[in-house]
């Protein structure tokens, strides 16, 4: 009878479709064109593995070759795959399994971890499975994040290697009925759809185990640790982070990570464009805190005064600010702790002034007029400054500087103080760059420009403005032309986290006398990376 057959030739043409479709569901592996070998081919790759484990056996072993245990080669100290040479794997799982690599076909039983003798495009046979945790969330452990990996979801859309589309619900639910006809026409056609055409290179989705065509799909991996190499910091929305965060990391373009470089939590990366310390993960600089150091003044640290608001500063408090940034002034030139600095009919005193007046010009332009009263004058401000000049002419600055108790050296004591307070000037530059309102006008963006222009020429200390104007400007250059104040707030939050790793407090001194990390100064190593969250958070104003 025909259909007698018939039958069980469909059933096997069939059941070779479905094996083979699983089999060449990956992209063309090896696995996959060495099925497309003849059998000629296949015996030869066989003979050659043969060949290579009997070479690799000694005449005194000779008496182990064949004992039946399982022949891989002898291992190769430079070579820790040796035994795939030989046509072996390990064991992914406890085995039991067909050695088809002789003439007798023997079945063997094998642990997790032993040398088997079988092969997979793998080190490990069966290749070890991957959990989806996309398809699966919560899965990953706490120190794992489950990195995602996305492509375009093609589909089996004209994917059948005559660019036809295969139809797998007709060829599954036809395949008994035609498999019991005698319908020649049917036949042929389903031979046409279901099996001569639709052999496709690319995977067909065939049940519920066999799903190639996901567009997404996860795997827990590892944070990375500090020091260890990374990528970026996750994509975040900021502020509104607890409102529309995402289930998993991406890059800040909103690509998945490619591989799994994410650093770890406490830690946070530099990023490429971090030019001395790229990509690392490094340990975050906690808010809220001026750290001390051997040549500065810390103590009077607005963040941490009782006034201080959840974010940003009291007016009063930048003004306070403003009384030690205004004396910025170049300290190997002039420090206002000598009356050299004051001597306004000196071309110094007249370049000092010239530069007390410019940055006052720019903090004004940046003044939070949407927070604040109007910013003092010039004159109501210096009036707030301990000025030797208020109690006496030049000369007789020079003669009270060293009369302890006088007015005058009281005058330049308390000028030097305010002056060494660097924390100061930065807390007032953050301030002011994340609280400004969009658009920024053509002036406060000029301003934004020159103040970092004014800190390259003005800071007093002389190391520090050179790692600003070599570490800073001219590897970012200046702020941005931007209009944004996001942009703003950042160049300056990022331009601050690059000085500080060049700088004394983190590293207990100058950076060619101390590398980070190294042994004797490492446990007084401030951490220099803040995040962009927490400088949102630490200097946005919220008085609430
Ligand atoms: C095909 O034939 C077999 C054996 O005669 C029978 O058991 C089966 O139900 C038939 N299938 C269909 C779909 O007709
Ligand atoms: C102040 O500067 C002027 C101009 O350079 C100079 O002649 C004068 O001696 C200075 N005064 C003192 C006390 O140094």
């Amino acid at each position: 009878m025909a259909s007698s057959i018939f039958w069980p030739r469909t059933r096997k043409v069939f059941l070779a479709l479905v094996i083979s479709t699983f089999c060449r569901n990956a992209h063309s592996n090896p696995e996959h064109y060495r099925a497309s070998w003849p059998a000629a081919v296949h015996d030869r790759w066989a003979m050659l593995r043969d060949e290579r484990v009997s070479q690799s056996y000694s005449v005194d072993t000779i008496q182990g070759w064949d004992d039946g245990s399982v022949q891989c080669g002898t291992p190769d100290d430079s070579q820790p795959m040796w035994f795939t040479q030989g046509g072996c794997s390990l064991a992914s799982q406890d085995i039991t399994y067909a050695d088809t690599s002789g003439d007798v076909t023997v079945i063997r039983t094998a642990a997790k971890g032993d040398l088997i003798k079988l092969t997979c495009d793998d080190v490990y046979c069966p290749i070890p499975a991957r959990v989806d945790c996309y398809e699966q969330p919560g899965i990953c452990s706490s120190d794992e994040w489950c990195m995602i990996d996305i492509h375009e979801r093609w589909g089996p859309w004209a994917m059948a290697r005559d660019g036809s589309t295969p139809q797998w619900e007709y060829c599954f639910t036809a395949a008994d009925i035609v498999a019991n006809s005698t319908d020649e026409a049917l036949i042929a056609s389903y031979n046409a759809d279901c099996v001569a055409s639709t052999v496709g290179d690319y995977g067909i989705k065939l049940g519920p185990k066999t799903e190639a065509w996901k567009p997404a799909r996860g795997r827990c991996v590892s944070f990375r640790k500090e020091e260890e190499s990374c990528i970026g910091n996750p994509l975040e929305f900021g502020p509104f982070e607890p409102d529309f965060g995402l289930n998993y990391a991406r890059e800040e373009n909103g690509w998945p990570f490619p591989r799994p470089l994410v650093c770890g939590p406490g830690l946070t990366c530099t990023g490429a464009e971090f030019e001395v310390r790229p990509s690392t993960c490094v340990v975050q600089r906690p808010v809220n805190i001026c750290f001390a150091g051997p040549w500065w003044d810390s103590t009077q640290c607005p963040r941490t005064e009782s006034d201080a608001p959840k974010g940003g500063l009291t007016m009063n408090q930048a003004v306070e600010a403003i009384r030690r940034a205004i004396l910025l002034y170049p300290g190997e030139i002039a420090s206002p702790g000598e009356c050299a600095y004051w001597n306004r009919t000196s071309n110094v005193g007249v370049s000092v002034l010239a530069t007390q007046h410019r940055i006052y010009n720019i903090v004004a332009a940046l003044w939070p007029t949407q927070l604040f009263d109007t910013i003092p004058s010039f004159n109501q401000v210096m009036q707030l400054i301990p000025d030797p000049n208020l109690y006496g002419s030049p000369s007789d600055c020079v003669a009270q500087a060293d009369v302890p108790d006088s007015d005058i050296n009281k005058a330049l004591a308390g000028a030097a103080t305010l002056s060494s307070q660097p924390n100061q000037v930065w807390s007032l530059v953050h301030f002011l760059m994340h609280n400004q309102q969009a658009p920024l006008s053509p002036k406060r963006v000029a301003a934004s420009r020159a103040l970092a222009a004014h800190l390259s020429e003005s800071f007093w200390c002389d190391d520090c403005r050179g790692f600003f104007s070599v570490g800073i400007i001219e590897v970012y250059g200046l702020p941005p032309m931007s209009s944004n104040p996001e942009d703003h707030a950042r160049w300056w939050w990022y331009g601050h986290n690059v000085a500080s790793e060049h700088v004394a407090t983190t590293r207990g001194g100058h950076p060619w006398i101390h590398e980070l990390g190294e042994q004797g100064v490492a446990s007084f190593q401030n951490p220099f990376f803040m995040t962009w969250r927490d400088a949102v958070d630490m200097w946005t104003y919220n008085d609430s």
